[in-house]
């Protein structure tokens, strides 16, 4: 077997002189793996820290070539990374598939430097760490958020089921019934004796009309029946007539007049965001004109809401709105992404704020 035996404290028994002894002493202390390798690619010393990484001892592996333990579909990189470093002088980061002495395999990040001639060493040293753990937190983490990223997106279609089941409910049964109840006291007759006054009775009448007038206003946030029946042209152009009636801020609308109907989930997706939008540019922004578009090309739907107000940091709001529970931002992204739209805020401090999202639409099928 050729090569130096494993490292160890300096031992008159052991080849190399003194200096060496405590070299190899020093880096049988890292965490990391420390390999001298030869030339050749034969491990000449391994540091005890391999233990830990894959359970063998050190004089173990000595005068094995290193690509024993290199993972099959790996070992064409780590040869390239030999040759790179009697090349180059250096080679790595290479991460790779080390063997354990039970079969399983490690994923480690190699880096290597060349002190082949260096009276010291003679030697390739290669730093082997274990990235396993780390990239199996990494994996773990990506697994949680495309969960979470999926959940929340189940929660906003959910939201909007709920959302029109209600918005019906209170339509169908609870204002019908109020609608009944107007009629039958319209034909109240209060000339027989001892019947309510008529004051009394229409007193009774317009307050009905005005829980009815209310539960409308409700039902309306709820489900604007516009987008349903109308589409996106119509429940934009009547979202904002009801926001200027609240507002001094200039509030205008540009929309292709061929917007035309659009898939229904589209439209309500493009809806919902212009709301969300335009309602933070009417309470952050202190604006004095908001802009509303959406605009419809052969390949895209394009809605825009753009601000002339004090504009925010955006990466910070949207770091804070995990947290405070403010989620309009962020369900903007979610449902951009559920139709596959790509979204752009563009905001600077004292130079307003442009959202804009970029949605796909599907291809029409060609026609026979
Ligand atoms: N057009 C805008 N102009 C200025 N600031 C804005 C604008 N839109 C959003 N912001 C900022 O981003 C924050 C997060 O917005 P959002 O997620 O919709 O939550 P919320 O509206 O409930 O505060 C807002 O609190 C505000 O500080
Ligand atoms: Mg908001």
């Amino acid at each position: 077997m050729t090569g130096h035996p494993p490292f160890a404290p300096p031992d008159a028994a052991l080849p190399g002189s003194p200096a060496r002894q405590r070299l190899l002493l020093l880096m049988d202390h890292s965490l990391d793996v420390v390999e001298v390798v030869s030339e050749g690619g034969t491990l000449q010393s391994v540091s005890s820290a391999v233990t830990v990484l894959a359970g063998y001892q050190p004089d173990e592996l000595l005068g094995r070539p290193f690509t024993d333990f290199v993972h099959a579909d790996d070992r064409e990189r780590a040869r390239q990374a030999l040759a790179d470093v009697l090349a180059l002088g250096r080679a790595g980061p290479v991460t790779l598939r080390y063997r354990c002495k039970n079969g399983r395999y490690r994923t480690v990040e190699v880096t290597a430097r060349n002190f082949l001639g260096d009276p010291l060493l003679d030697g390739i040293l290669v730093f082997t760490r274990d990235l396993t753990d780390l990239v199996a937190a990494e994996h773990a983490l990506t697994e949680a958020n495309d969960h979470l990223h999926r959940l929340s997106q189940e929660l906003l279609v959910a939201q909007e089921a709920e959302r029109a089941h209600l918005a019906r409910e209170l339509h169908d049964d609870i204002l019908q019934a109020l609608a009944a109840l107007r009629y039958g006291m319209g034909a109240f007759d209060s000339t027989k004796p001892g019947a309510v006054p008529t004051v009394l009775v229409e007193s009774w009448d317009a307050q009905v009309a005005d829980v009815m007038q209310r539960l409308r206003r409700v039902t309306r946030q709820l489900r604007p029946p516009a987008i349903d029946h109308l589409g996106l042209k119509v429940a934009v152009e009547e979202h904002v007539t009801r926001e200027r009636m609240l507002t001094k801020i200039a509030i205008r609308v540009a929309m292709t007049d061929t917007l035309g109907r659009l898939p229904k989930d589209l439209e309500l997706a493009a809806f919902r965001i212009i709301q969300e939008a335009l309602a933070n540019a009417l309470r952050h922004a202190g604006a004095s004109v908001v802009t509303v578009s959406a605009m419809r090309f052969e390949h895209s739907l394009i809605v825009t809401v753009t601000d002339n107000g004090v504009g925010f940091a955006v990466p910070a709001a949207l770091e804070r709105s995990g947290r405070s529970g403010r989620i309009g931002l962020q369900s903007i992204y979610e449902r951009a992404a559920l139709l596959g739209g790509r979204v752009s805020i563009e905001s600077g401090l004292g130079k307003g704020t442009t959202v804009q999202v970029d949605f796909p639409l599907p291809t029409p099928p060609p026609v026979a």
